[in-house]
């Protein structure tokens, strides 16, 4: 059987994908690992317990046999467009209708959608962060390459850095090349950056001008989950398209997206997902109707996620400044979402072979340069040696884990 040059892309085992399945068949293997590399966010009860009872809930009303026995809306089940519209009204003042909202299996099928509804090889994705997250590498089936920038680094404290977009070789690119889309993570996973407030706006300003759909992936933002320690602009601009997920607070298994913006744009993403899915699941967006609006989510998500990961990310910074102490080493300036981004300049072995060598000690990480888009075409590579580092382990695991894998680093530092 002969794939199509689409169906060689998506199934080459490139970059990240190649790590995951090299992780999975680790720990297949019956060796026994701490775990730092996962993306599953944590289970937590008392949230857990909103979705329960929602679900009973819902499982008692006349509506439960519609719901999960009948076709629905592509756009989403009603009641649930109809509560995220009055939720973003309210607290956002966002002037929005029903128009403006599309429910997509999981965020991610969003940006897929995006992506490929307006990019392909006359006019490419731009990604303006890079390092960003993986997901925009396989979302995009368009054989061409997509548009990055390297990075700017300003050094913040002894042992934190942060990255800085290039605006002005970005504001080149779009002089020079049709753009389909840009798309970005806000707060970012991998590097825990929240994009500034000025730049977003000049973003804004460049999709408006330069006529592209412009989509904040905000998996990690407020409102829900609302894991960020800094207060963003949320405003809604012409073009923009928020990207929103439940997966970061307690419903990952039943893949639900909530994306808001430019009615024109979620008019054609909509159409995608007409002829990829029909629509996502329904009970998923019925339990989540209820919750939104029976009990305050946000502080629920304050109360109970923001914290912990925050105290967790502290951890990981602890056991850095014990074992590494002077040397030279960097976190990125912790913003927000759910990883530690760790940058080694100096480092004497690549962030392939140290990732081989920690799981040799039992410890397993994400190698850096995974996250970088086009990283063959990045000349400095000091600034690949980067890690990095899941906050969803127990306390216990990220404090023994991070003290095996700081040894490794300082064995190949000085
Ligand atoms: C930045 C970012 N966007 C999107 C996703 C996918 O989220 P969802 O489960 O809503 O598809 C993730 C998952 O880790 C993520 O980190």
């Amino acid at each position: 059987m002969d794939v199509s040059e689409i169906g060689k892309k998506i199934t080459q085992l490139t970059g990240v994908r190649a790590i995951m399945a090299d992780i999975k068949e680790s720990l297949g293997a019956g060796k026994s690992f701490i775990n730092l590399s996962a993306g599953n966010p944590l289970v937590i009860p008392e949230i857990g317990e909103l979705w329960k009872s929602s679900l009973s809930k819902i499982m008692e009303t006349p509506d439960f046999d519609s719901i999960i026995g009948r076709y629905g809306d592509s756009q989403g089940y009603q009641p649930f467009v109809g509560v995220v519209k009055d939720y973003f009204r309210q607290r956002y003042q966002w002037d929005i209708s029903e128009r403006n909202i599309l429910i997509t299996p999981g965020s991610q099928a969003g940006i897929f959608y995006g992506t490929n509804m307006f990019c392909d090889q006359s006019q490419p994705l731009l990604l303006p962060l890079n390092p960003d997250y993986t997901g925009y590498k396989s979302s995009w089936v368009s054989l061409e390459d997509p548009l990055t920038v390297v990075p700017n680094t300003s050094i913040v404290s002894p042992h934190t850095f942060k990255y800085q977009v290039d605006v002005s070789r970005i504001r080149q690119i779009l002089t020079q090349k049709k753009v389909g889309a840009m798309a970005f993570s806000r707060p970012s996973n991998p590097t825990g950056n929240v994009l500034e407030d000025d730049v977003f706006h000049e973003f804004a300003s460049m999709a408006k001008e330069y006529d592209f759909p412009i989509f904040v992936d905000s998996a990690y933002s407020e409102p829900f989950p609302g894991i960020t320690d800094v207060s963003v602009d949320m405003s809604l601009y012409p073009n923009m398209v928020y990207s929103f997920s439940l997966s970061k607070c307690g419903l990952p298994g039943e893949r639900m997206g909530v994306l808001v913006g430019d009615e024109a744009v979620i008019d054609k993403l909509e159409c995608f997902q007409s002829n990829a899915t029909i629509h996502s699941s329904r009970l998923g967006q019925a339990i989540a109707a209820d919750v939104l609006t029976e009990y305050d989510f946000e502080s629920m998500c304050q109360r109970y996620l923001k914290d912990l990961y925050f105290k967790k990310r502290q951890c990981v910074e602890d056991v850095l400044t014990h074992v590494l102490g002077d040397l030279d080493w960097y976190l990125h300036v912790h913003q927000g979402g759910l990883f530690s981004w760790l940058w080694v300049p100096q480092l004497k072995r690549t962030d392939l072979e140290l990732y081989a060598e920690a799981k040799e000690k039992g410890v397993l990480v994400v190698p850096g340069s995974m996250f970088f888009h086009n990283a063959e075409s990045i000349s400095n590579k000091e600034l690949l040696n980067c890690f990095r580092i899941s906050l969803t382990a127990t306390d216990e695991d990220i404090r023994s884990g991070v003290q095996i894998f700081a040894e490794t680093i300082k064995d190949h530092l000085s």
